[in-house]
């Protein structure tokens, strides 16, 4: 692996192209060339080195001390890392894999299901009118005549000659280096033929710029003519079941119909590993309310002096300006901006991202979803990939319901009860790519510490997949005894590993490697005393903790308590 690091030496900068190379199982570092001193340049520089030596860029690292950088990780190398440790990979592969479809392995599944779990928790404790519900992935067509999925969800495609299809404005994108987001059909064919642009794969002229339907029609029963399609998106299983939810409720607006589930879209050109699949899994929470209360929310005051990061599409030269919610609400409706503060308040606090890696980017009139009227993505910063949206806040007005009402013949409208007449809800629709979502933590918690030779991956506890790996420092009867004691112990509660197999630092390195936050040991002095060693991830620092103290110190340690401080800390080593 290649980098590039700039030292610090007597406040002036170099910067240096090394490489890190295992040698017999250890990892060594080597200079492979000075770069100079302007950041510009050296990168530059490094590219040319990299190529003569016919050597992949797998990431330049700038602006961070010798020792102490995060790794930016590629694309490609995270695809190897999750393959290697068991989180995600291609789907069917012994068969060759399916483009766009990934399976997720043992500690993907767990990660996975940790996020899920605190998105869950969250969101659902903002009301006590706000539920889970579970409703099929197979749909009826009308449903999607009346969403308007059947006409409108569709992909511009641009196809070559030879019959080869891509993204029209992917394929703009990739030529000239920017989005392309929001053009129709006949701008994105003018701009391909003025720029000369070929087809990707057999360099062909493009000959027809159109829209293909994502969706995917499943055909029900033998035999059968009846028409149905996989989901698209998770959200029109709650609007089907608005009218009986809402009874059950005791027509108690707002409601909120929230759903984690797959949704599955015929992409034309699937990427980036989980980033755009054909079949992904959605986190979506739809907030029905009454559209004359859209300028109030109770609990505004609590976060009217919150500060929002916001691109805003009529100003976006300015970049991410910082807007407290309280200053916001002169453009965007009050309960909107209300859901905006819990979304980032739920990255920032819950999740931790980096704050300057978080945004909302507001869509303009061409951009936005057929179905929205306010509109912002929630976007992340992911390395070469530049702002990547994970998820989104759409005011769908009663676009759904209303269309659900005239294509089912059922009355969807509720009784406002102070003014006792008849409306048809509005929905704010918080939703979120869980793929997405967990792509980026694992971007973020990617580390690779050169001190120790190997990966950290720096998840927050509560996520990680694994809360503690049990180990007895040697293969010995007496301290296996007490290890598994400890493991089946541990395990009523938590999602421990027990790990014996190679050198404590194989172990160390193994269990950085997937995240797991801490390290128990049981040795000589466990036997004496009742205790253990305990090693915290990212410090690398330990402490002894009684096994009689053991689950009440993880359980706070999980919640976020620092685990040192609660014994005697006995190694400051960075180890
Ligand atoms: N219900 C609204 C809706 O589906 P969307 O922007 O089309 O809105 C919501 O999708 C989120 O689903 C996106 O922000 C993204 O995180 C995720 N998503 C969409 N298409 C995806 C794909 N092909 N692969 C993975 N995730 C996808």
């Amino acid at each position: 692996m290649a980098f590039l690091v700039n030292k610090k030496i007597k406040g002036r900068e170099y910067f240096y192209l090394n490489e890190n190379k295992r040698v017999d199982g250890k990892v060594k570092t080597k200079t492979l060339a000075y770069l100079g001193k302007i950041r510009k340049e050296a990168e530059k520089k490094a590219k040319e080195v990299l190529e003569k030596k016919q050597m992949k860029i797998l990431d330049l690292v700038a602006g961070k001390t010798e020792g102490l950088e995060q790794t930016k990780i590629s694309i490609d190398e995270l695809a190897t890392f999750c393959k290697r440790k068991g989180f995600v990979y291609p789907s069917s592969e012994i068969y060759g894999g399916l483009s766009g479809f990934y399976d997720y392995g043992h500690l993907g599944t767990l990660l996975k299901k940790n996020f899920e779990n605190i998105w869950r928790k969250y969101f659902l404790s903002l009301s006590n009118n706000f539920f889970e519900i579970e409703t099929s992935e197979i749909m009826p067509e009308n449903v999607f005549v009346a969403s308007g999925h059947l006409k409108n969800f569709a992909d511009i495609a641009a196809k070559c000659k030879k019959g080869h299809i891509e993204r029209a404005d992917h394929l703009l994108e990739r030529h000239l280096n920017k989005k392309f987001e929001g053009l129709n059909a006949d701008e994105l064919f003018d701009l391909i033929k003025e720029n000369k642009i070929v087809c990707s794969v057999c360099k062909n002229s493009i000959e027809y710029v159109g829209l293909i339907n994502m969706m995917f029609p499943v055909q029900i029963g033998v035999g059968s003519t009846t028409i149905a399609y996989l989901r698209p998106e998770t959200a029109q299983g709650p609007y089907v079941n608005f009218k009986l939810q809402y009874e059950l409720a005791r027509n108690k607006l707002p409601l909120g119909l929230a759903l984690i589930g797959k949704a599955y879209r015929n992409e034309l050109s699937p990427k980036n590993i989980l980033l755009r699949q054909r079949a992904f899994t959605q986190a979506e929470l739809q907030i029905f309310f009454n559209p004359k209360k859209i300028n109030e929310h109770e609990n505004f005051n609590a976060i009217e002096n919150f500060v929002l990061n916001v691109v805003l599409s009529d100003e976006r030269e300015k970049g991410v300006q910082k807007i407290k919610c309280g200053e916001l609400v002169k453009k965007v409706p009050q309960f909107y901006v209300y859901y905006m503060a819990k979304v980032q308040q739920f990255y920032l606090e819950i999740l931790k991202f980096p704050e300057e890696k978080f945004r909302f980017f507001e869509l303009n009139e061409r951009e936005k979803a057929f179905y929205n009227k306010y509109h912002f993505d929630i976007e992340a910063e992911l390395n070469e990939l530049g702002w990547v949206e994970i998820g989104g806040v759409h005011y769908r007005t009663d676009h759904d319901l209303k269309g659900h009402q005239e294509v089912s013949k059922q009355n969807l409208s509720v009784l406002d009860e102070e003014t006792r007449e008849r409306f048809i809800p509005h929905v704010l629709e918080l939703s979120f790519g869980v793929d997405r979502n967990f792509q980026t933590l694992l971007t973020f918690a990617y580390h690779y510490d050169k001190g120790r030779g190997n990966v950290i991956l720096k998840l927050n506890p509560k996520l990680s997949p694994i809360k503690a790996a049990i180990f007895p420092i040697v293969k010995k009867p007496e301290f296996e005894k007490i290890s598994e004691e400890v493991f089946n112990e541990l395990k009523k509660e938590f999602n421990v590993a027990y790990d014996e197999s190679g050198s404590i630092g194989r172990r160390y390195a193994r269990n950085d490697e997937s995240g797991t936050p801490f390290c128990i040991t049981i040795d000589g002095d466990s036997t004496k005393n009742n205790d253990v060693t305990i090693r915290e991830r990212d410090s690398g620092e330990q402490t002894r903790i009684k096994i009689k103290n053991l689950k009440e110190c993880l359980r706070k340690a999980i919640d976020g308590e620092n685990i040192l401080k609660f014994g005697k800390i006995i190694n400051t080593r960075k180890k």
